[in-house]
């Protein structure tokens, strides 16, 4: 989706904002451009990729040590240049770039246009561009200007404003869409996502929203004339610039699988009491007495993390005793949710920055209830705006396609069951359960070890255009994932179904160019998913089972794939990382770039 890097201070700003801008890629856009202040305002953009960009960049004098630039992801209007941004006022001596939607825009622009206001794109965000020229002219500085011309909008914005008359300045502003200050040596950097300025800087603050501030090379002052910068705001990036390159893997997406053995085990870390068999969660000990007393727990997520929370739907349920509903967020908030102050919503988020669960923590919160949130990126809306939480630790990812967070969230769900379990005194095998988290390192590495299994998989997928994916209980979340992970990056058309409800539907699909992968592990469903084999293969389709037995299953399908046995609990981390495997080897099969899927963005901060 969208991205925004920024730059005041001394060094030539292009070079930096070009830098920034192929960091941010990976969130998907469309078009991209520049703008850098030098006297006046060059403005360079381009539709497509940002080579394109670069060539014209390389063709103009963009000199200057001040300057935003941005990546688009369409939403209002066509990918063309016109619609990329930095967009101008009527005079081009105010430019800015935006993340979210101007839901009011069109009002605004019919306002505007009537006043004379010349648009150039069908853009939502150009309207900001004129409502700041419209104050600008009344002589109102421009840092009250962004200010009153946010009080007119409605909407979500991550929202930086350059003018050609206010030198060596950027006005940041933020209300639902991201934005980080990263802190140099006289000199700052803003950007939507931190990997964009970790090359420069570790040391970032967070805007909050509602929050405007004015970046110089002499620091950031708030609106109200305070500075940012105070110590209880900055934070700390743990993570270093080559976690977020490709470490010589030809994707990122391969290498984020490759790296889930190391990322298990970090979130693991300092988490479990192998001893006591209890598992340790600092980020949720300060609303203990307060967790103790949840008689109900609402999981909200979107995609993959939905899917994870399906998984801790039954984690929690049979390990800790707590009833549990799982929600899509984007829905969340339309159903009127039955909420008390004894239920907690447990908010997943990769990112911490989707919108429709961002929206879903504030609904919980507007009801009173206690927000949890189980997020990967330290700093993001979701961790900040939830009572306490849980960091997967998995370090950034960038693939488009999750499969380190899936898995550390599946992890860390285990663990906050396990917790859960401890504060109601659930008489439950913690040791059993810890232990068996501890040995996943060792049995992802073995299933990655053995990757070459895959291939015979990938032969019988090769000339299919649909399949089904097939699991229950536990296996039944991991079935919907394996399908969403083949339908972004290799575009088969995937289902996932509990096995239990394919004879009541989907089973009239099955024929012989219609391959179904199922999740059959040797555990309390394994007979059941047998009678479900025994019906796809009567039918003439084509099977691919994962599974913990090979001696059982290997006769009776058409590609087997074996994974190592683990307590049923934790099956479903071993059992996904084959169907990782098999989308990764189809999207090269098909000759698709699987980190960057047609029409997706890794981070969807619109609603
Ligand atoms: O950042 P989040 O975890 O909140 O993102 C949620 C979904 O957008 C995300 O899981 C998406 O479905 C992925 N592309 C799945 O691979």
């Amino acid at each position: 989706m969208c991205g925004i890097i920024g730059y005041v201070g001394t060094q030539q700003a292009t070079p930096i904002l070009m830098e920034g801008l192929s960091v941010l890629e990976y969130r998907g856009y469309d078009s991209a451009g520049i703008c850098v202040q030098n006297g006046r305002l060059t403005t360079i953009r381009a539709e497509g990729k940002l080579v394109e960009l670069e060539k014209k960049v390389k063709r103009f004098e963009s000199q200057g040590t001040c300057g935003i630039a941005h990546t688009r992801w369409a939403t209002h209007g066509v990918p063309q240049e016109r619609n990329a941004h930095p967009h101008r006022d009527c005079t081009g001596g105010i430019a800015i770039v935006h993340n979210g939607i101007i839901e009011n825009y069109q009002e605004l622009r019919l306002e505007l246009v009537a006043s004379g206001h010349l648009f150039a794109s069908d853009t939502d965000s150009e309207v900001l561009a004129h409502l700041i020229e419209d104050r600008v002219k009344q002589g109102i500085p421009l840092l009250q200007a962004v200010e009153q011309t946010l009080e007119r909008v409605r909407g979500t914005y991550g929202l930086v404003v350059i003018s050609k008359d206010v030198p060596q300045t950027l006005i940041v502003a933020r209300m639902g869409s991201p934005l980080v200050i990263g802190v140099g040596e006289g000199e700052y950097y803003i950007a939507s996502d931190p990997s964009a300025l970790i090359t420069y800087t570790k040391d970032v603050v967070y805007l909050d929203d509602g929050e405007i501030a004015a970046v110089t090379s002499e620091g950031v002052q708030l609106s109200g004339g305070v500075s940012m910068l105070a110590q209880d705001r900055l934070l700390k990036i743990d993570w270093d610039v080559e976690e977020t390159s490709k470490g010589g893997h030809p994707h990122f997406m391969l290498k984020e699988i490759l790296e889930q053995p190391q990322v298990i085990a970090d979130s693991l870390r300092g988490r479990v009491d192998l001893i006591e068999g209890r598992s340790i969660l600092g980020g949720l000990e300060g609303i203990r007495d307060r967790l103790a007393q949840i008689d109900r727990i609402i999981i909200v997520g979107c995609g993959s993390a939905y899917y994870a929370g399906l998984v801790g739907e039954y984690l929690i349920e049979e390990i800790a005793g707590i009833p549990v509903e799982v929600e899509l967020a984007s829905e969340f908030r339309y159903r009127k949710p039955l909420i008390s102050k004894r239920t907690a919503v447990l908010a997943i988020s990769q990112s911490g920055e989707t919108a429709d669960t961002l929206e879903a923590i504030y609904e919980a919160k507007r009801k009173q209830a206690i927000t949890l949130g189980l997020v990967n990126v330290v700093g993001s809306s979701i961790a900040r705006e939830t009572d306490a939480g849980v960091y997967n630790h998995a370090g950034p990812e960038v693939g488009v396609a999750s499969t380190k967070a899936f898995v550390s969230q599946l992890t860390v769900l285990t663990l906050i069951a396990v917790y859960f379990a401890q504060l109601r005194e659930e008489e439950i095998n913690g040791h059993a359960i810890l232990a068996g988290l501890a040995e996943l390192p060792a049995q992802v590495q073995e299933i990655l070890d053995g990757r070459q299994e895959i291939l015979k998989a990938t032969a019988i997928m090769r000339n299919a255009d649909h399949c089904l994916y097939l699991g229950r209980k536990f296996q039944a979340p991991i079935a919907y994932e394996g399908a969403l992970k083949m339908k972004e990056v290799s575009y088969i058309h995937a289902e996932g179904y509990t096995s239990g409800e394919m004879k009541h539907g989907p089973i009239a699909l099955i024929s012989k160019a219609f391959p179904s992968v199922v999740l059959c592990p040797n555990d309390s469903m394994f007979e059941k998913t047998w009678s479900n084999i025994e019906e796809l293969k009567a039918r003439g389709g084509a099977i691919i089972a994962i599974t913990t037995d090979r001696a059982r299953v290997e006769d009776s399908v058409d590609a087997c794939i074996v994974i190592p046995q683990t307590l049923e609990v934790l099956q479903p981390i071993l059992s996904v990382i084959p169907l990782q495997l098999l989308a990764y080897e189809m999207a090269l099969a098909k000759n698709l770039d699987p980190d960057k899927p047609r029409n997706l963005a890794k981070s969807v901060t619109v609603e």
